[in-house]
């Protein structure tokens, strides 16, 4: 049934070509139809598992602090049980899913350490996350982290659970956290009608947050003919304010959402862009990542009006954006970095198995100043593939982070650590590269 759905996604996509020719050329690119994994060699030092990050999804470099943080799973095949982001509903009650956990990664040591949950006890099963100064302390010392947790929805498997209510009660935790202190304190659990299928968070400030949809439809036939068909463009982001920081008794206290974004494909991951309003935007199946800026209207509701696409050449999941601390006149490697499987053609008959090579590229789109798109008044963006693996280092990637080295550290060449993981990983990994 998972292999013959690949092929039925091919034939779908070649039906439609008749009608849609560009349409159907540019899906077989994005999925990878013809294309063989590739490997980028890497000397011996230059590649490095950290250890105990288990399926962690997103990853986030946070500037004041230095760190990288990051949301995992407590236990390997963890996203076997469930995680219905990929359509993955077996086990809800499973003992484990409570291990789910926050992680701080030193870029310097390239180990993680794990988060003591403070009045938190799960179940936990992450997914998107974001990290932002808090305002109240001196930059660094401390950050609030809001993260995707997708529970068992009670109502549906609880006794007298009713079939027809959905499967997932998808929720945000948010956390504070004292740099250094090895512990993150629970602050409340944030719910609303329009966070159904949450899969990333762009913090603007401790109480006012965008998180994006990804499906319209969360399960089945469905869902995977959403997966496979950009046609299907109903997915949201939506902007979330709470009153306050205060402790709440209900989930949805204090919560004011609307939508920011509308009817768009596979809203997936979110970024911060190279201005405070400037937000990067996912279509993951379809390979883009759509420029947008985000302004306010009536009762401080955020919009997001989308500029510029960019298109990848692979489905690309949480983008991120390096700004190069070391560009000068002449070379300048800052841009974006999204990142994808290599074959997404491959992706439901893999995603349910447990020992797959799942290969996965690694794209930086940089912006120019001139090119075809200038005269209209469009920022052109020029791709690069800036790392490949066939899944033998990593198993498939949805998050990438490019920190740069001093060139003094490395005889004047421009290099950076490339910080990779996936939903599906064993482990987070760092590898060198080349700028
Ligand atoms: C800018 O950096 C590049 C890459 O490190 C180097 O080759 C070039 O000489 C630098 N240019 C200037 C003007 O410093």
């Amino acid at each position: 049934m998972a292999a013959r759905a690949s092929i039925t996604a091919v034939l779908l996509a070649v039906l439609l070509g008749y009608v849609y020719n560009s349409y159907v050329q540019r899906a077989l690119v994005v999925m990878g139809a013809f294309r063989q994994p590739g490997s980028t060699e890497l000397a011996p030092g230059e590649f490095v598992v950290i250890d105990g990050t288990t399926h962690c999804e997103d990853l986030h470099h946070h500037e004041s602090t230095g760190l990288i943080f990051t949301a995992c799973e407590g236990f390997q095949g963890a996203r076997l049980k469930w995680f219905p982001p990929i359509d993955h509903f077996f086990e809800p009650s499973h003992p484990e899913l409570v291990k789910g956990n926050l992680q701080v990664i030193d870029p310097k040591t390239l180990k993680a350490q794990v988060l003591e949950l403070e009045g938190f006890s799960g179940p936990f099963v992450t997914h998107g996350i974001d990290v932002i100064d808090d305002p109240k302390k001196p930059k660094g010392e401390a950050v609030y982290i809001f993260a995707v947790n997708h529970r068992p929805n009670p109502k549906h498997y609880g006794e007298n659970g009713d079939a027809n209510a959905p499967q997932c009660y998808s929720v945000i935790e948010l956390f504070h956290h004292v740099v250094g202190s090895g512990k993150a304190r629970h602050v409340r659990t944030i719910w609303h009608p329009l966070i159904t299928t949450p899969n990333d968070i762009f913090a603007m400030s401790p109480t006012s947050f965008l998180v994006t949809n990804d499906h319209y439809f969360r399960t089945g036939l469905p869902r995977m003919m959403e997966d496979v068909l950009s046609l299907i463009a109903r997915t949201n982001t939506v902007h979330v304010q709470l009153q306050d920081l205060e402790p709440v008794k209900s989930d949805d206290a204090g919560v004011h959402a609307s939508v920011a974004l509308d009817k768009l494909h596979n809203l997936n991951g979110l970024g911060h862009g190279r201005t405070e309003d400037e937000v990067f935007v996912t279509g993951c199946s379809d390979g883009v990542i759509h420029v947008g800026k985000i302004s306010e209207g009536k009762d401080a509701e955020k919009i997001i009006s989308v500029s510029k696409t960019i298109e990848f050449s692979s489905p690309v999941d949480n983008p991120t954006y390096f700004k190069d601390p070391y560009a000068n006149k002449t070379f300048d490697a800052s841009g974006v970095v999204g990142s994808g499987p290599t074959r997404a053609i491959d992706w439901f008959s893999n995603k349910g198995l447990e020992d797959v090579l799942d290969p996965s590229m690694v794209w930086m789109a940089s912006p120019r100043s001139k090119g075809e798109g200038a005269a209209k008044g469009e920022e052109d963006w020029d791709l690069k593939l800036i790392f490949q693996d066939d899944g033998q280092r990593v198993r498939t990637s949805s998050a990438s982070v490019l920190l740069a080295i001093d060139p003094k550290e490395e005889q004047g060449r421009r290099r950076a650590w490339l910080f990779v993981s996936s939903y599906q990983a064993n482990n987070a990994i760092a590898v060198k590269i080349d700028l």
